[in-house]
């Protein structure tokens, strides 16, 4: 039995382009997780839209359904049969609202649809993927404004951050609490200075929502918390061992040559390791431009991950700006 993907089209043409790729592997990477076998076909052309083709030995379950529904660059998914193109039911719905991620603009933010993927990678690479429908957790220690934050949320995950940059925190907690006022999603706020030996260390912010006011009645909630302070220090601010996955997207800018960045990640892997669960995965992208990806596959054996390596791992570099080509380092927590 034929299924196919329609590409969701990317304003940005060259990431458009990128996902043609990307998704291929985010699927494979999707369905081993969920173990189903699959044979991948490619790209087919059916009048004048384009489907990526896989090939299944039986009817796919509603399971696996709402799995490929979450798919980051996924339009629709069809079943075909000769000629004709039948659409898929939806047997998923997301938490959030779909705006949730795209309101505010920032500049520095991260690619939405990029940041949805390395949350699924994330997830169907680590011991957890069987739980994707589950309320895991998703911490971002670099999260700017929140965007991975808010697609973990998007998808019923709870989400953890830290983020340097003070002003950041402030200006996510007023949008996330403007927005979920403006939509009349139940919610409670609190945030706590942190003091250790007397000394302060930033300000953790906590959001608890729900997607509907009867779950949030009922205590079937999910929390946001992020943290203005030091990635080095995510232990001052949430748990040891408390996240599935950690997605992150590096600093890019002047300020952050490879230099830097390495230097941070010397410190911050160790760090980050502490905070994943084992068998839980970081994903992490970098521009190649300033890092090399053999010293950073080094740096991450060296703080005790295991890299993926292998395809499609090994492939998801691609081209988003003159000044910036990006690929991402999966690796798993081991103990
Ligand atoms: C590429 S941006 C992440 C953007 C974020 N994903 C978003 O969409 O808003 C990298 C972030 O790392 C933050 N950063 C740099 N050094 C840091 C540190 N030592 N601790 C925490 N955050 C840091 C920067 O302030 C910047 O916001």
């Amino acid at each position: 039995m034929d299924y196919g993907i329609l590409r969701l089209p990317h304003q940005n043409s060259r990431y458009d382009e990128a996902t043609e790729k990307l998704m291929a592997h985010e699927l494979a990477i999707v369905m081993n997780g969920i173990g189903q076998a699959y044979i991948a076909k490619g790209y087919q052309s059916f009048g004048s839209i384009e489907l990526f083709v896989f090939n299944v030995s039986e009817a796919l379950s509603e399971r696996v359904f709402s799995a490929l529904e979450r798919l980051s660059s996924r339009l629709a998914l069809f079943e075909i049969s000769g000629d004709w193109l039948k659409p898929v039911e939806s047997y998923w719905s997301p938490y959030m609202r779909s705006d949730f991620a795209s309101i505010l603009k920032y500049s520095g933010k991260t690619n939405e649809a990029f940041t949805g993927m390395m949350i699924n990678i994330g997830i169907f690479s680590s011991d957890f993927a069987g739980d994707f429908n589950m309320p895991l957790t998703v911490f971002d220690p670099m999260s700017g404004r929140g965007t991975t934050l808010y697609k973990a949320l998007m998808v019923g995950y709870h989400a953890t951050g830290v983020e340097l940059n003070k002003q950041d925190a402030v200006e996510m907690n007023q949008y996330v609490k403007r927005y979920l006022k403006y939509h009349h999603y139940k919610h409670e706020t609190l945030h706590q200075t942190i003091v250790k030996d007397g000394k302060q260390y930033g300000t953790k912010y906590t959001i608890t929502t729900a997607d509907t006011k009867e779950h949030y009645k009922a205590g079937e909630q999910r929390s946001l918390q992020f943290a203005s302070g030091d990635t080095v220090m995510s232990n001052l601010y949430h748990k040891k061992r408390h996240a599935h996955v950690l997605v992150t997207d590096l600093p890019y800018g002047v300020q952050h040559s490879g230099k830097v960045v390495m230097t941070l990640l010397q410190k911050a892997l160790p760090v980050w390791h502490a905070m994943l669960k084992t068998g839980g995965v970081a994903v992490v992208a970098y521009n190649t431009y300033h890092l090399d990806r053999a010293v950073l596959v080094d740096a991450f054996k060296a703080a005790g991950y295991n890299v993926m390596t292998e395809a499609p791992y090994d492939d998801f570099e691609h081209w988003v700006e003159q000044a910036v080509n990006r690929d991402i380092i999966v690796a798993k927590c081991e103990r």
